[in-house]
């Protein structure tokens, strides 16, 4: 059977991640969060004193790039990749509020963008890719083969949000995690370069009243009917 690539995109904690694991190890396909990376450069950043208190200046942040190597590995024991930044698994590191509270700035500046979409491309060059993101179907991979655009109510959204941090072990507050959304969406949305949108190809999934298993069966059943019209 022939292999494809899968682009998701959508809202901030819409269950991207969650649907694209789940398509990735059912498929035996590559799942690559394209969030994660942009996460990895706002944490180097962070570490590195380049972004003090929500500030920072582009030319340095554009200046450290070639110091961030960014790979993926799958790990047999979560049965999912995991985000390696200079070789260190930063898969938790990278989750935390304050990572969250400087991403989008950072993810909006057009050099940033344009060396993690040939880092993006480069680890879909052999498809049986499954990447989420904001621009997967409209720029990255505009000829992938399915392209969904995810979203849910924000109560929903926040609610799950909420729930990761905290089996985590990180404590937050509901309106906290809720304004942090929503300006990244708005920030998603509105910045110049490659915002947030539909690609005119993408099916709309809206999981709000979906459980985690009815999506899957829904886009797996996409996914047999596409491949059947194509092998
Ligand atoms: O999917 P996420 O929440 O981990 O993504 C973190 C941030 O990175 C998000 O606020 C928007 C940005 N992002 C982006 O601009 N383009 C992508 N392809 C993926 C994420």
């Amino acid at each position: 059977m022939s292999r494809i690539t899968i682009a998701i995109d959508g809202y901030s904690s819409c269950g991207k991640s969650t649907l694209a694991k789940a398509l990735a190890a059912k498929l035996n396909y590559a799942y690559i969060d394209s969030g994660a990376m942009y996460r990895c450069v706002t944490l180097y950043c962070l570490r590195n004193g380049i972004i003090k208190k929500k500030k920072f200046d582009n030319a340095e942040v554009i200046a450290t790039l070639p110091n961030i190597k960014l790979n993926f590995e799958f790990n047999p024991h979560t049965k999912t990749s995991e985000t390696f930044m200079n070789g260190e698994n930063v898969e938790k590191l990278i989750r935390t509020m304050e990572v969250a509270e400087n991403v989008s700035k950072i993810s909006a500046i057009k050099e940033v963008r344009e060396h993690m979409v040939l880092i993006q491309r480069e680890f879909g060059q052999h498809k049986g890719v499954v990447m989420d993101g904001r621009d997967i179907g409209s720029h990255v991979f505009p000829d992938a083969e399915l392209k969904l655009f995810m979203t849910a109510d924000i109560e929903t959204r926040v609610q799950r949000r909420m729930d990761e941090l905290n089996s985590k072990g990180e404590h937050v507050d509901f309106m906290e995690v809720k304004i942090n959304l929503t300006n990244r969406d708005y920030d998603d949305v509105n910045r110049k370069e490659s915002p947030l949108i539909r690609a005119k190809d993408a099916i709309v999934l809206d999981n709000t009243d979906l459980s985690r298993e009815e999506q899957l069966d829904y886009v797996i059943k996409l996914i047999s009917g596409l491949l059947l019209t194509r092998d």
